[in-house]
């Protein structure tokens, strides 16, 4: 039974209404736009090439890696006698609510406090009838309080979902609707939702209000009307700030940066301004023009500027909140194309770069430390464009590992991980306890790949993502099949324990799962839409062997687990429904599996395991971007409490530097089985962009540039004398006709395009979207476990039967003419 997530869907197209998505083009205002001599996008003057070294010159590129046993003795038999110490904690709390979805949140760290926001709409006409209730808990959801007087049965807007304030500021915000959706009312909180007070917003608003990330009390919001609103007093005063306002943006250091249409409207993309207040729009300035969008990614900023060659736009970059830009050293897209950051902290950023047409694949590029110049990671990266669907994930649990997906040369999906940064891309290894299925052509031969969001919008039966926590040091828990590519049949769960070298198959079937106490606990579900379950499994070591508990007598229709985000907690809530004679009425099962770890974890209960290697006594394994770390992990026959409190300590030691720790620089580049870098012959001339907003210091150049990350010390650094750029860079500067603006650069004419570009949000979320037919009423399940600014706009959705005109061989295959489906 396949389930459909359109929530995923919604969510990209609101994205594009509200025009976010990041970057095309802008020129620095005040200064010169450059129009590169030579025409054309071929010929870039630093041709980018692949990062990653011969396999012959890289050593670590070997990765041959045993699993992480079980020290010993078979940790199975702990699990047994364990049902009367989980039924004394089991909790059981029951909603006298018929409404079709609740959504969840946290609120606060360690404050055991959830709301709950439940909604009955109906579509009327125009007019949306709705009502909506409040349920609160203090205990981590073992029992609610019914709350709804504090917003005086108001319905509020469930898609926007309820904003919780950043840090531990205890603020909420919920957004009501009055006067059949003629007037909005909001409700804030600062206790954590005890006591409410309500507002009165002077406009209507488009889309979540966004906290100032580092002053809660500051408020911005973009109005139905493209007015960009702040409030500095947590939402009792709003004044506008500017009118024609297609994106907003909280940057570093309270500052605000939005794209601005002069004249007409937001669909004006490519001739947008991007403009910056630092003291809550007391002063705006224009830091670019001719913009198409922009984005934030770490301490970068970036933005898609039109170049004034037909429709093409180039990336360019900014790391000092817009003063000054640099052209980043990447292809430049026209308008049916997109770029995406995939993922970006402060020392560099993974950027997709679609291909033209509507392949679904673009080129992964990762940049050095100044987002200037980038080297090739890896191509036929899938992407779609219309369903804005990557599977690129950033394994959160092991330093250096990444795992996407690509699109075959045969239309196949096949999922690559890469345990460098992008440095080098290869297959996952088959799990050891799992044979090859139909897709594989030599059935001992073949590799595990890892479903995620491409295969949840194709409507597989995936009911979640990839899962990694930071304290889960090296845990991996996915869905995923073993064969040549990604399969569409049923998914079962797989777990890996090292951050993705190797694999084994924990469950049959797909499951809900989250990990708890710092994954020393794991706890899973069985999906099963149509059935109605009573048991939850759970493992102490790390996905080897699975207890079961039969939570309940009377079966439930499962939607969810909740559990609260961090990893951190003992508690677990299990989400679902029963159905009596004439209604469906909500219920949540809480259990707390403190009672099951009997004591707290001593030092005997860890020991030293070094990442990225097999050999911990081998002084020169484990080295990844110029270090390696050492943690202590819990062993896997230890049952017992790693506690709250308990911290991800690792220990960095330095490693030599080799090659592989630098990339080329601007300018340079590796020929074909050469470690070296060499001077690019045909620089000279090219490379106007660069030379021109260049500063003096990134003009300096040995060829190599380190690794964005990599801290390896002495060992062999390539010996090179500083080149000045700037000097090459001159001699094709002079003439006017380089240094042509904004105003005599003749118009382009802009193409309105419906590119939806999602732009992976880096802060910490998880948003699932459920949505059952039952007895032709929508009843939808609906978390948000986030704990920051919320980009849930997901909404309706509905279970759909497999579309299986998109499967061949058992393969998921990409079809272009698959829009269609997904946006229907
Ligand atoms: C609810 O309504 C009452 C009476 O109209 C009012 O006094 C109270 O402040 C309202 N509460 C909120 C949270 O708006
Ligand atoms: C403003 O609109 C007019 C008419 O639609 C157009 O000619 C002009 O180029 C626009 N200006 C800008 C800056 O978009
Ligand atoms: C990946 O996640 C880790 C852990 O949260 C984070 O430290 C790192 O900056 C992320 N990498 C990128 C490129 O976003
Ligand atoms: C648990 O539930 C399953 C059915 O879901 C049943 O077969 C099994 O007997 C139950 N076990 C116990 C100990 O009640
Ligand atoms: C589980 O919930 C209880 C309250 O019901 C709380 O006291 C306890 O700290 C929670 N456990 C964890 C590890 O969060
Ligand atoms: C690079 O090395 C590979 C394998 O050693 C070889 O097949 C290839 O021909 C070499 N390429 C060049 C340009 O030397």
């Amino acid at each position: 039974m396949g389930l459909l997530l359109r929530g995923i869907l919604l969510l990209a197209a609101c994205t594009f209404t509200t025009g976010s998505d990041f970057l095309p083009g802008s020129k620095p205002s005040g200064q010169s736009v450059f129009v590169r001599r030579s025409g054309g996008s071929e010929g870039r003057a630093a041709s980018i090439v692949k990062r990653s070294l011969p396999a012959w010159l890289a050593p670590s590129a070997n990765h041959r890696i045993k699993r992480r046993s079980a020290e010993q003795g078979d940790s199975c038999q702990s699990l047994q006698g364990s049902d009367t110490k989980l039924a004394d904690n089991t909790h059981r709390y029951t909603f006298n609510d018929l409404s079709g979805s609740v959504s969840l949140a946290w609120v606060g760290d360690g404050t055991g406090v959830i709301l709950a926001l439940t909604t009955f709409q109906v579509p009327f006409f125009m007019i949306r009838l709705g009502q909506s209730k409040l349920y609160r808990s203090e205990n981590y959801g073992k029992s609610f309080q019914d709350v709804t007087n504090l917003i005086n049965n108001t319905f509020i807007r469930s898609e926007f979902g309820i904003a919780i304030g950043p840090e531990n500021s205890g603020k909420v915000i919920l957004t009501g609707e009055v006067s059949g959706g003629h007037e909005s009312r909001i409700f804030v909180s600062d206790d954590f939702g005890k006591s409410f007070t309500h507002r009165d917003l002077p406009f209507i608003p488009l889309m979540q209000i966004v906290y100032n990330p580092e002053s809660s009390n500051v408020l911005v919001v973009l109005s139905s009307s493209n007015e960009l609103w702040l409030s500095e007093d947590f939402g009792s005063n709003w004044k506008k700030i500017h009118d024609m306002v297609c994106l907003v943006k909280w940057g570093r250091k309270n500052t605000i940066f939005f794209t601005a249409s002069i004249n007409g409207s937001c669909s004006d993309r490519g001739m947008l301004k991007l403009r910056r207040t630092t003291d809550y729009g007391k002063t705006i300035k224009t830091v670019a023009s001719k913009i198409y969008s922009f984005g934030l990614g770490g301490r970068f900023l970036f933005a898609s500027v039109m170049t004034g060659k037909g429709t093409l736009r180039m990336i360019h970059v900014s790391v000092d909140q817009g003063e000054t830009w640099n052209m980043a050293q990447l292809p430049p897209v026209g308008h049916e194309q997109f770029y995406s950051i995939l993922a970006a902290n402060d020392e560099m950023v993974f950027m997709h770069v679609d291909e033209p047409g509507d392949t679904g694949f673009g080129t992964i590029y990762v940049s050095d430390d100044r987002g200037t110049v980038y080297s090739k990671s890896l191509e036929r990266h899938l992407y779609t464009t219309t369903g804005g669907d990557t599977d690129f994930t950033n394994v959160t649990s092991l330093r250096g590992v990444f795992i996407t997906s690509v699109l075959a040369e045969d239309s196949s999906v096949q999922t690559v991980v890469s345990f460098d940064q992008g440095g080098e891309w290869v297959p996952l290894r088959k799990p050891d306890n799992s044979k090859c299925d139909a897709t594989a052509k030599d059935p001992d031969k073949c590799s595990l790949h890892i479903h995620a969001a491409y295969s949840t919008a194709m409507r597989l039966n995936v009911p979640m993502l990839p899962l990694t926590e930071p304290n889960a040091v090296g845990l991996i828990l996915a869905h995923g099949s073993v064969g040549d590519a990604i399969s569409v049949m049923r998914p079962d769960v797989y777990v890996s324990d090292d951050g993705g070298y190797t694999w084994i198959k924990a469950l049959d079937g797909p499951h809900h799962y989250a990990f708890l106490d710092s994954g020393g606990l794991l706890v899973a579900v069985e999906h099963s839409p149509t059935q109605p379950v009573n048991q939850i499994k759970f493992s102490t070591d790390e996905g080897q062997c699975w207890g079961v508990y039969n939570f309940t007598k009377d079966p439930i229709y499962f939607t969810g687990l909740a559990s609260e985000p961090g990893a951190r907690s003992m508690n677990v809530s299990i989400w679902g429904y029963r159905e009596s004679l004439l209604s469906q009425y909500w219920i949540s099962i809480t259990i707390d599996f403190r009672d099951l770890l009997t004591r707290d974890c001593q030092d005997g209960d860890y020991v030293p395991w070094l990442a990225h290697s097999d050999d911990i006594s081998d002084p020169k394994d484990g080295c990844m971007l110029g270090y390696k770390e050492k943690f202590l992990r819990l062993k896997k026959d230890s049952v017992c409490y790693n506690g709250r409190d308990y911290q991800v300590d690792p220990e960095p030691t330095p490693c030599p530097c080799t090659l592989d720790d630098f990339l080329c620089d601007f300018g340079y580049y590796r020929q074909e089985n050469s470690s070296e870098c060499v001077e690019q012959p045909d620089l000279k001339g090219k490379v106007l962009e660069f030379c021109l907003h260049g500063k003096e210091e990134q003009l300096q150049t040995s060829g190599y540039r380190k690794i964005p990350g990599d801290k390896c010390e002495g060992g062999n650094m390539p010996e090179r004398k500083e080149i000045d750029l700037s000097k090459r860079c001159v001699s094709d500067l002079v003439g006017p006709e380089l240094l042509v603006d904004g105003h005599s650069s003749k118009s382009v004419p802009i193409v309105i395009t419906v590119i939806v570009i999602m732009l992976l949000s880096v802060a910490a979320g998880v948003v699932f979207v459920k949505k059952y037919v039952c007895g032709g009423r929508f009843l939808v399940h609906r978390y948000s476990v986030l704990q920051q600014h919320v980009e849930d706009n997901a909404t309706e959705g509905m279970d759909e039967p497999l579309e299986t005109n998109h499967t061949h061989n058992g393969k998921i295959e990409f079809h272009d003419d698959s829009d269609e489906d997904l946006l229907e």
